[in-house]
This record gives structure tokens, sequence and C-alpha cells, in this order.
């Protein structure tokens, strides 16, 4: 196929942190893909949460930047030493550095992994992030077993719905978390075996009592503020609480003599990045992922999709805690 590279890229960039409406669609200047690149025509592009911590300047980034780490697309042109891409191959990422808010980019090769046949390029992107977090959690961070007793917060969005449906596929009973009665639906749907309410003021009872006066040999924590304390009161003597996120803001300071206190806890504070540093390990959770994909127990739910004109509007809808599983953009 003939090479197609585009001068001109449309993208989503940030010249000051704040609010959604800090998001501008700048027309840039694209250059031919460098050595080791590729460029890509995006067709879909996946919000993630960490996309709103970097708008929002909680995580810094240098202005002016990019947004976004996950998109799928078409390769349209190959740089100089690129021998297992070609013009033509549908490819999706999630860690080649921010900037995925855009229709089109140049991305090193070695971040890339060509899309299975019967994954279409719009579940990738509304997946595949979502998905290599969950491989590490639950294949690296606290390898799940048949019968451990898991808890997932925030079971009814992106990655909760991901992570308990892995994790029950993986043989454990999973109880998950939820803002809302019609949340908890969903996380029963993804694969959790009960579902509580957060909102309500006992939820740590009720996480317990769900678990039949067994506690969780696991907890997955992305929620932070709100859940963090009793993370540690529905964790098992030896067990281990996952801080991985903070979508209610970031988790109260501890002593280390709590986690002694609380029955020998471990607390781990891990991120997808280091665990798909090298492009061989990055290529085999990747692997990892589509098989998992391929026998169903991860499953790709769209929640609602924006044009990348309307990011702003995605990234209100995320932070309203209006939509259950994964948002995607069409450039
Ligand atoms: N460390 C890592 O490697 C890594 C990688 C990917 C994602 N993450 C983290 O995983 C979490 C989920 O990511 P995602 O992209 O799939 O997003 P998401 O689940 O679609 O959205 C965040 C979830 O947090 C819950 N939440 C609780 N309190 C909230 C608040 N005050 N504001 C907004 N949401 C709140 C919401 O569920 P309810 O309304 O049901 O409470 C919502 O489902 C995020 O915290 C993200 O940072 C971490």
């Amino acid at each position: 196929m003939t090479q197609t590279a585009s001068n001109i890229a449309h993208a989503i960039r940030l010249h000051e942190f704040g609010g959604p409406e800090v998001m501008r669609l700048d027309a840039i200047e694209l250059p031919l893909p460098a050595s080791g690149e590729v460029q890509l025509r995006q067709t879909a592009i996946g919000f993630n949460y960490i996309d709103v911590y970097q708008r929002s300047g909680k995580y810094p980034l240098p202005a002016p930047t990019g947004l976004g780490h996950e998109a799928a697309g078409v390769v349209e042109a190959v740089g100089a030493g690129v021998e297992d891409l070609q013009v033509g191959d549908r490819v999706v990422y999630m860690n080649a550095g921010v900037g995925a808010y855009a229709d089109r980019r140049n991305v090193a090769a070695s971040k890339l992994v060509k899309i299975p046949a019967g994954i279409s390029d719009e579940n990738a992107a509304a997946v595949f992030f979502k998905a290599m977090t969950a491989q590490y959690l639950v294949k690296k961070t606290h390898p799940v077993q048949a019968g451990d007793v898991v808890l997932v917060h925030a079971a009814a969005g992106g990655v909760g719905q991901i992570l308990s449906g892995w994790a029950k596929a993986l043989g454990a009973t999973v109880i998950g978390t939820a803002g809302s009665a019609a949340k908890c639906e969903v996380a029963l749907a993804a694969g959790c075996d009960a579902a509580i309410d957060y909102s309500q003021p006992d939820w740590v009872a009720q996480v317990i009592a769900a678990m039949d006066g067994r506690k969780a040999r696991v907890v997955y924590d992305s929620v932070a503020r709100h859940t963090f304390m009793g993370s540690l009161d529905c964790a098992a003597p030896f067990g281990m609480v996952v801080l991985f996120g903070a979508a209610s803001g970031p988790a109260p300071a501890i002593e280390p003599e709590l986690l002694n206190k609380k029955g020998c806890l471990f607390l781990t504070r891990p991120s997808v990045f280091p665990h798909n540093a090298d492009t061989a390990t990055f290529r085999a959770n990747a692997a990892d992922v589509f098989e998992a994909m391929a026998s169903g127990a991860v499953r790709a739910t769209i929640g609602a999709r924006f044009s990348l004109a309307q990011a702003a509007d995605a990234h209100r809808a995320a932070e309203g805690r209006s939509i259950t599983g994964a948002i995607v953009m069409r450039p």
C-alpha cells in the first residue's frame, strides 16, 4: 500500500491546567515519522481517568502539552528501521506518552501492538489501557487464585468492570462497590457476586457481611479518599490493599504501624506504566489481554461515545459519575 503521511494533525492541546474547558482542539504540524516511528490515522480514542488528573494539574505535565494515553488507528506511513509494521495495519497503544487525543499521530513502533482480527478498533480503544491495568493487578500485584475473596471498588467503572470480570473468571469470589443502586446492578452484570452501594454510611459492614464473615485477600482501591480507611477494615489478616487511583481525592496519610493493627496488611501503590516499560513484557501482557478478550474474561462495555471536539463533555460526564463502562472518542 502507498504511504499517505499528512503534515497536519488536529489534537487536543493544554496551554494551561484546570477544568474541562482548558482543552483546545488545535491544528498542529505533524512531521514525517522519524526512524523507529509510524504515522497513525487514529480511528478511536480511549478516555481514562488519568486524563482528568493530568488535565486538572493533579498529575503535573509541562505545558503546552497533548493529552491522552490510548488510541487505536491505522498505520499510514512507516519510518526508517520499522520492520514489524506496514501501511494498513490496525494497531492500538496505551503507553506511548501523552497525546492520544488527536486524529493523527506519530508513535514509536515499539509501543504498538496489532489488533487481532475479530476485535474492532473501537473495542480495542475502549479496553486496552483498562485491561492492561486489570492484567497486572490480577496477575502480578496479587496473582488471583480460585477461592480468593476479592474486593473491587468502583466496580461499575471502566477498569472496575474489567477487573471484576477477570477476577471472577480466575475463580475468585468478587465483591464490588459502586456509588448507586443502579451502578451496583452494572457491577453484578460485570461479574461481581455481590455489590454494595458505598454511598451508604455502613458500607464497610455491608461488604464484610457480603463476604460471609470472611475478609478480602486483596482489595483493589482506585477511589482512595472515600474508601481507603474502609479498605483496611475489609482486608483479611496478611491481605493486600492495592491503592491504584484516587477518583475521590488522595488517600489519608497513615502511620505504618496501622497496617500491623489492621492485621499485618500489605499496602502497595502500583502503576500500569512500569509494568509495561520494556517492549517484550508489554507485548506479552497485551497478548494476555487479547486472550482474555477472546475467552470472554474481558469484555468491552462502552458507556458513552463523543467526538474528539467534544472531549470536554467526555470529561464532564466522567467527573459527574454519570457513565458506566468505557468512554470512547471519535477523531
Ligand atoms: N494505577 C494504575 O495503573 C491505573 C491505571 C488505570 C486506571 N487507574 C485508576 O482506576 C480508576 C478507574 O479508572 P477508569 O479510567 O476506568 O475510570 P472510571 O472507573 O470510568 O471512573 C472513575 C470511577 O470512580 C468512581 N468514583 C468514586 N468517587 C468518585 C468521585 N468523587 N469522582 C469521580 N469518580 C468517582 C466512579 O464510580 P461510582 O460513581 O460508582 O463511585 C467511577 O466509576 C481511576 O481512579 C484511575 O485513576 C489506575
